[in-house]
């Protein structure tokens, strides 16, 4: 499978079945994630998988959609704000940092046969009470992983894309 047939196979997974993810392949997929580059390589960030019923349960009240539950993991991806890069005029990169993380995840998840979704518009303070964070540890994102139950669930967002000429510039904007 070449990149961008990967990628293509990737899509955001709202429905799944009521199957386990094997620890290897959760391994796997984890370690793709923490090879992820970031900026000064300072990884300011920690990957929570949720899977315990309880725990997960009070997690999904976060955000609270029927899909959620189906998904046998949920995977909290933690931005340490003390830790992040922070360019001259004091730019902040964790959040940068993350989504480069997040993304590995969702295509290695992808090329596991596994689906996942991200998932931003979740009740923050609610998951910091929840996971009982610190100050300095947002978490940034939100996905959900399980074996996609079919592909009927694809959205029609899915390859929606903007055409390539009208975001690739070459050259001169
Ligand atoms: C940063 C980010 C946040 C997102 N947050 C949510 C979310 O809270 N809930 C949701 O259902 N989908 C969420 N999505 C999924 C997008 O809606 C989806 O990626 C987009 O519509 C393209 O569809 P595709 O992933 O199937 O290609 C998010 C995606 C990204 C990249």
């Amino acid at each position: 499978m070449t990149f961008l047939e990967l990628a293509k196979s990737r899509y955001s997974v709202r429905n799944y079945l009521p199957k386990p993810v094997e620890e290897e392949k959760l391994n796997y997929i984890l370690e793709c994630g923490r090879i992820a580059p970031s900026a000064a390589n300072y990884q300011p960030w920690q990957i929570n998988v949720v899977r315990d019923p309880d725990l997960k349960k009070k997690l999904e009240e976060t955000y609270a959609r029927e899909w959620l539950k189906q998904a046998a993991v949920i995977l909290v991806f933690l931005g340490n704000h003390q830790q992040g890069w922070k360019r001259s005029d004091g730019k902040d990169h964790t959040d940068i940092d993350i989504a480069i993380m997040a993304d590995h995840v969702t295509l290695a998840a992808a090329e596991q046969g596994l689906g996942t979704c991200w998932i931003c518009n979740f009740d923050a303070a609610m998951c910091i009470r929840v996971l009982n964070l610190p100050d300095h540890i947002e978490p940034i994102a939100y996905l959900s992983l399980g074996y996609p139950a079919g592909s009927t669930d694809q959205v029609s967002r899915h390859l929606k894309r903007k055409p390539f000429e009208e975001i690739i510039k070459f050259d001169h904007v």
